[in-house]
């Protein structure tokens, strides 16, 4: 059989990851595919820096413009990042020259998801994206497919790493908010721009996915009411437990008689629930289906190996030809839903 061809177009974190991942593991994962998964070409703004990585092997892309129509390529994977922009442009490309797309950028599905999946699903091509929420967490998986026969009425969780990293560790060493986020910054949790973690946005993005996938209905990442947290103090952490609780950063969504209510916040949980254990950069993801109960999903949220295992899974799934809807609905199929009202919020 032929080996499915990648381009891997943006080498930060993740994509260095991917390279790694697919170089230690390869022959393992060409017996599960069934073929091989072989990176062709690669793409990035900074073709000098040494990455740990030899890149000497691949064709190197300068004009992106030109991938779609690159006939060594079957599949695009784009770990650049943005809602708009080059990323969006080479999504758009890619589906309409019929080729695979997948991506870790949650930022772009939130905004441009239902667009991107009617594409793929007219172009008969694979979207995947199970990086683009809680990292090497298979939640996107595990809710599309594992927990597919049921009505989920409410989704909610730590969707954060660099949050969740910086509350545990003001909570823990009692270290203060900015020492703290440039730590995270140097372990590669935080996004380019850390405003998007630290202001709820990047939670928010994740949380528009979660509940389109869980509640079948179109993605809404406007109706999404998003508070970040700036404005907490080690003080409101010592005294929330003394109160028996943990301040955490959840994203939640449910459905209230035919309404959609999303909202991302910190909220106080207590020390008896699984949540207020969930420490560093770990996320982790409850949903309450009518006939399986309550699910959790846990695991890193971020950094290089983890978001790396979710995309190279990905690869698996389109290697064997795996395609199906992109959301928990075929994408025509997905409706509008009404946002709760706010006296409802
Ligand atoms: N900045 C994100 C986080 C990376 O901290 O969770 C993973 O999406």
């Amino acid at each position: 059989t032929n080996p499915l061809q990648i381009a891997l177009v943006g080498l930060g974190t993740v994509g260095t990851g991917v390279i790694k991942l697919i170089n230690e593991n390869g022959a393992m994962i060409a017996q599960r595919a069934g073929r091989s998964v072989e990176i062709v070409a690669v793409s990035a703004r900074d073709k000098g820096r040494d990455r740990g990585v030899n890149l000497g092997k691949y064709q190197w892309i300068d004009d992106l413009g030109a991938l779609a129509t690159n006939p060594d390529v079957d599949c695009v994977v784009e770990l650049i990042g943005g809602s708009d922009g080059t990323a969006l442009e080479l999504a758009k490309n890619s589906l309409n020259a019929r080729k695979s797309f997948i991506t870790a950028n949650k930022a772009m599905i939130a905004h441009h998801g239902m667009e991107l999946a009617r594409l793929a699903e007219d172009h008969g091509v694979s979207l995947k994206y199970e990086a683009a929420v809680a990292g090497g967490v298979p939640v996107i998986k595990g809710l599309r497919e594992g927990a597919s026969a049921n009505r989920i009425e409410r989704v909610y969780g730590i969707l954060n790493g660099t949050c969740n990293y910086i509350l545990t560790t003001m909570e823990k060493h009692g270290r203060d908010f900015d020492t703290v986020l440039k730590d995270a910054q140097d372990l590669g949790y935080a996004e380019a721009d850390p405003g998007f973690d630290i202001e709820g946005v990047d939670a928010a993005h994740k949380l528009a996915i979660l509940a389109a996938l869980s509640f079948g209905k179109a993605i809404d990442f406007e109706g999404v009411e998003t508070a970040g947290i700036r404005s907490i103090m080690a003080a409101d952490i010592g005294q929330a437990k003394a109160l028996g609780y943990r301040i955490r950063l959840l994203g939640m969504a449910r459905i209230d008689d035919d309404k959609l209510f999303q909202r991302v916040n910190p909220y106080l949980v207590p020390e008896s629930h699984p949540l207020a254990h969930i420490d560093g950069s770990t996320n982790a993801v409850v949903a309450e289906g009518n006939f399986s109960g309550r699910l959790m999903f846990q695991g890193a949220g971020a950094g290089d190996g983890p978001t790396a295992s979710s995309v190279v899974a990905d690869l698996i799934d389109i290697a064997r030809g795996e395609n199906g809807t992109v959301f928990a609905v075929p994408a025509s199929k997905m409706e509008k839903i009404e946002r709760a009202e706010s006296g409802n919020r």
